[in-house]
C-alpha cells in the first residue's frame, strides 16, 4: 500500500498506536521522526524504527476541510493574523508552509477551536516580526476597533520577535478594552512534532474568551505541553532564541495560566463597556543601547532630529562621563531622554553613583522597572498625544502595568 504525506493513518509501535494526518518530513532536524498530526491539530512525532505498523485510516467527518457552521451560545472572537509562524499551515501534500489568510485556515490547523468559539479571521499582513513598524501597530489597533461591533475577543497572531513591542504598543493606544486582545505565537513551525502552534492558538482563544480588558500575550509556560502563561503586555519579554518557553514576564508574576481552563493569579482590569483608542505616535524617538567605548559623535547622531530618546545604560542607569555633555545640550533643547538598564531585572537608581547623579541634574528620566522597548513604545505614544510637561511626569507613572511600586526581585 502506497502511504503519502496527507494521508490520514493508523500507527502503531509497542507504546501505542495513533491516528491522524501523516506530515511531510519537516524541512529541518527531526528527519529520524514521522510526524502525524491528531485529529485535534496537534502534532505528535514518532520515532520511525519503532513503527510496527503503518495503515491507511478512515478520516472522521469533522477534520475534513470544509464550511464553517457558527454555533449559537458561543462567544465571537476575530482573529486578525499578521504574519509569523503561528499564522501559517501545512500542505499535507507538498509540505509547503503557506501563510493562513481565512478562518478556515486557522481552524484547519487547530480544529478544536471552533467547540471554543465562532471564528472571524482576517490577515491584515503577512509579515515577519522584525518587519513591523509603528504604522503597522496602529493599523492593527484601528482593526481591533472595527472589531468590536462584532467580536467578544481578539486573537493576534504574531511573530515572535518584536511580539513585546507590539503588545506595549497596543497596550498604551488602547485605554479602554470591552474585551481581551491576545497576542499569540509560535517558536516551531506547524509541519514540526515539537510545534507549539497548537496549543498556544487554543489557550489563546481560551484566554480572548475571559471577563479581561487588557492586553496580554499568552505563550508556553515550560518546555513540555503541560500549560500556556499569561503575560501582561507591557511586562513581556522573549528571553530565548528558540525555546518553546522563550516569553517570560520581567520584574513582575505572569498574570495566570490556562491549562484544561483559564485561571488568574491576581488582580486584572476587567472589561469595559467601550473601546477608547487612542492612535498617536510620535515615531522621532531613539532606543539606544550604550556599552564601553561609545563615541559621543555616535551618540549625537542617534540624537539628531529626535524628541525623545530611551538609553538602555548599565547596570542601575549607567553611560560613561564623556557623553554627559551631549546629553545635557539635547535635554536642553527640549528632547525627553528616559534611562533603563540593560540588567532588564530590577530599577533603575540614578541617585546610587556619582554619574546618576549627574545624569538626573542634567534631566535624564528614571524609568523605575520598565523594560526598555516598553519605555520606547510608551515615549513615541505619550508624544503623539501629549504636551511635553505631561510626558515628562507620565513616563514615570505606572499607566497600564509597566512600572511596579513594589520592588519583586532583590
Ligand atoms: N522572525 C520571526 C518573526 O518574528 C519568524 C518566526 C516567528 O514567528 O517567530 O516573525
Amino acid at each position: 500500500m502506497n502511504i503519502e504525506p496527507g494521508d490520514y493513518v493508523e500507527v502503531a509501535t509497542s507504546k501505542g498506536s495513533v491516528r491522524g494526518i501523516l506530515l511531510p518530513r519537516p524541512e529541518y532536524g527531526e528527519g529520524n521522526i514521522v510526524v502525524i498530526k491528531l485529529d485535534n491539530g496537534y502534532n505528535v512525532g514518532v520515532i520511525a524504527k519503532e513503527i510496527r505498523l503503518i495503515r491507511k485510516g478512515e478520516r472522521k467527518e469533522r477534520e475534513r476541510r470544509g464550511e464553517i457552521k457558527n454555533l449559537k451560545g458561543l462567544p465571537t472572537i476575530s482573529i486578525i493574523g499578521t504574519g509569523g509562524t503561528i499564522a501559517s499551515y501545512v500542505d499535507y501534500k507538498t509540505g509547503a508552509v503557506n501563510p493562513a489568510l481565512t478562518a478556515e485556515d486557522f481552524i484547519f490547523t487547530v480544529p478544536e477551536i471552533v467547540k471554543e468559539a465562532n471564528i472571524r479571521a482576517e490577515m491584515v499582513f503577512n509579515i515577519l516580526s522584525e518587519d513591523m513598524k509603528p504604522e503597522y501597530w496602529i493599523k492593527i489597533a484601528r482593526k481591533i476597533k472595527d472589531e468590536a461591533k462584532f467580536s467578544n475577543g481578539i486573537v493576534i497572531p504574531h511573530g515572535t520577535d518584536t511580539m513585546s513591542y507590539t503588545s506595549a504598543s497596543l497596550s498604551f493606544m488602547l485605554e479602554k478594552l470591552p474585551f481581551p486582545v491576545v497576542l499569540v505565537g509560535s517558536q516551531r513551525s506547524s509541519d514540526r512534532p515539537s510545534s507549539d502552534a497548537y496549543m498556544n492558538l487554543i489557550s489563546a482563544v481560551k484566554v480572548a474568551k475571559t471577563d479581561l480588558g487588557e492586553v496580554v500575550v499568552v505563550m508556553h509556560a515550560t518546555s513540555s505541553d503541560d500549560k500556556c502563561l499569561i503575560h501582561r503586555g507591557t511586562r513581556v519579554r522573549k528571553m530565548h532564541t528558540s525555546r518553546r518557553d522563550a516569553f517570560k514576564s520581567v520584574n513582575s508574576r505572569p498574570m495566570g495560566e490556562v491549562g484544561e481552563e483559564v485561571k488568574f493569579y491576581g488582580e486584572y482590569r476587567k472589561r469595559d463597556d467601550k473601546l477608547v483608542l487612542r492612535d498617536k505616535m510620535d515615531e522621532k524617538v531613539s532606543l539606544i543601547y550604550f556599552y564601553p567605548g561609545m563615541k559621543s559623535d555616535l551618540l549625537e547622531s542617534l540624537l539628531d532630529g529626535m524628541h525623545g530618546a530611551i538609553i538602555m545604560g548599565t547596570g542601575l542607569g549607567h553611560v560613561s562621563s564623556d557623553l554627559l555633555p551631549i546629553l545635557r545640550k539635547n535635554i536642553r533643547d527640549g528632547v525627553v531622554v528616559g534611562m533603563t538598564s540593560q540588567c532588564l531585572y530590577g530599577r533603575v537608581n540614578l541617585n546610587v553613583y556619582s554619574t546618576g547623579r549627574e545624569l538626573k541634574n542634567a534631566g535624564v528620566i528614571p524609568l523605575e522597572d520598565m523594560l526598555p522597548e516598553v519605555a520606547y513604545v510608551k515615549l513615541m505614544w505619550l508624544l503623539g498625544n501629549y504636551d511635553l510637561s505631561k510626558v515628562k511626569k507620565l513616563m514615570r507613572e505606572n499607566l497600564r502595568g509597566e512600572i511596579s511600586n513594589r520592588r519583586f526581585l532583590e
